[in-house]
């Protein structure tokens, strides 16, 4: 782990060499590189539009097709380089790369390390018409270090009122929300107590009970098994455990919503909430955060809040002086990526 936050206000590729150089481990990285768009990003004194119609250069956008990829492919085999054995990398990226990228990732960190795909809902409906759907998605590619080995603290969701009364259907005589499942599962067991009769009943041809006997008898015992007419016994499940006003929570899934701020201070810059999530899930506090497109800071920014060392870099003028002022604004120190002195890598090796 780094003593600081650190920056590099230069090109990534020379940063994450420096990086290796120094033998910092880097726990979870997010980026959100350029999407080869062929466009100019502008920048205006204090407010950015996607691609806005005045303002200075953020950061070009132009560098396509072969060379795009060649470019990412080195930055992501460095990025590799750096990354613990149980970290985490998450790349953002548009529709229309995203194959490209993923076939990159599938090379560089090992198609057996995907994890996800997040499908990210990025703004409201558009309403135009140019022979095709409007497009408000874009995706975030997910995959681990390692196969097994992960940092992995998923953030559960309160459901919504609409959501608990789908799902929890049937009202109890308390007045309780539940809903029943199958008491038993899928597979045979040949020997074990759950492939046995309860209560003169076998569990249906290919399936076992879930539980045994005696646990079944308890839950009867406890309520919690609803029989039907025809005598089918269901597990109850209540959408509140039994005096508890938490709202029932779900675990995410692989579509987010998090468009993307009204009122950017940089093009492209990301929702904070959606930086936040993926830092939950995928590091530990203490650990080092990178984005080597860091862009506004966001992601750093969001790392600083939650405990977390940063690293950031970004080669664009504008988006260093975006950085800085934020950084300053919250009062959060951060130091110039430092050289691989010997004695400076004595004094963080020891
Ligand atoms: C899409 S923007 C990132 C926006 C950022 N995620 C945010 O929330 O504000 C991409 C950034 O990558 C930077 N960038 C592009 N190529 C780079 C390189 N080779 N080295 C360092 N930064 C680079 C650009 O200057 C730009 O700021």
């Amino acid at each position: 782990m780094p003593q600081h936050h650190y920056f590099h206000p230069g090109d990534n590729l020379e940063g994450l060499r420096r990086l290796d150089r120094l033998r910092i481990t880097v726990d979870l990285l997010y980026i959100d590189p350029p999407f080869a768009t062929n466009n100019d990003f502008l920048i205006d004194t204090d407010r950015a539009n996607s691609v806005s119609a005045s303002g200075k250069v953020a950061y070009s956008d132009k560098t396509r097709g072969a060379a795009y990829l060649d470019e990412l492919r080195l930055r992501l085999r460095a990025i590799h380089n750096v990354m613990s054995p149980t970290g985490s990398v998450y790349v953002h990226i548009d529709v229309k790369m995203e194959h490209h990228v993923r076939l990159l990732m599938d090379d560089v960190f090992g198609a057996r390390n995907f994890r996800n795909s997040i499908t990210r809902i990025k703004c409201n409906p558009k309403n135009f018409n140019r022979y095709s759907y409007g497009n408000i998605k874009d995706t975030i590619l997910f995959y681990s270090v390692s196969p097994a080995r992960i940092t992995w603290h998923p953030q559960k969701e309160p459901m919504s009122e609409a959501e608990i009364e789908r799902l929890h259907p049937l009202i109890d005589s308390d007045g309780r929300r539940y809903t029943t499942t199958p008491l038993h599962a899928p597979g045979v067991t040949v020997d074990g107590p759950t492939g046995q009769a309860w209560r003169g009943m076998s569990p249906p041809p290919g399936r076992h009970w879930r539980y045994p006997p005696q646990k079944l008898d308890e839950l009867d015992a406890q309520g919690m098994i609803a029989w039907s007419a025809t005598g089918n016994p269901r597990k109850i499940r209540y959408a509140r455990e039994s005096g508890s006003e938490e709202a029932p929570s779900k675990l995410p899934q692989d579509v987010w919503l998090y468009k993307d701020p009204q009122r950017a201070v940089y093009p492209t810059q990301k929702n904070d909430k959606m930086l936040e999530r993926i830092i939950l899930t995928s590091s530990n506090h203490g650990d080092t955060v990178l984005d080597c497109y860091a862009g506004s800071g966001s992601a750093l920014l969001q790392a600083h809040k939650l405990g977390r060392r940063f690293i950031g870099m970004d080669n664009s003028q504008p988006a260093q002086q975006v950085i800085q002022r934020r950084l300053q604004n919250h009062k959060i120190n951060c130091a110039p990526l430092p050289h691989p002195s010997p004695a400076f890598l004595t004094s963080i090796n020891g």
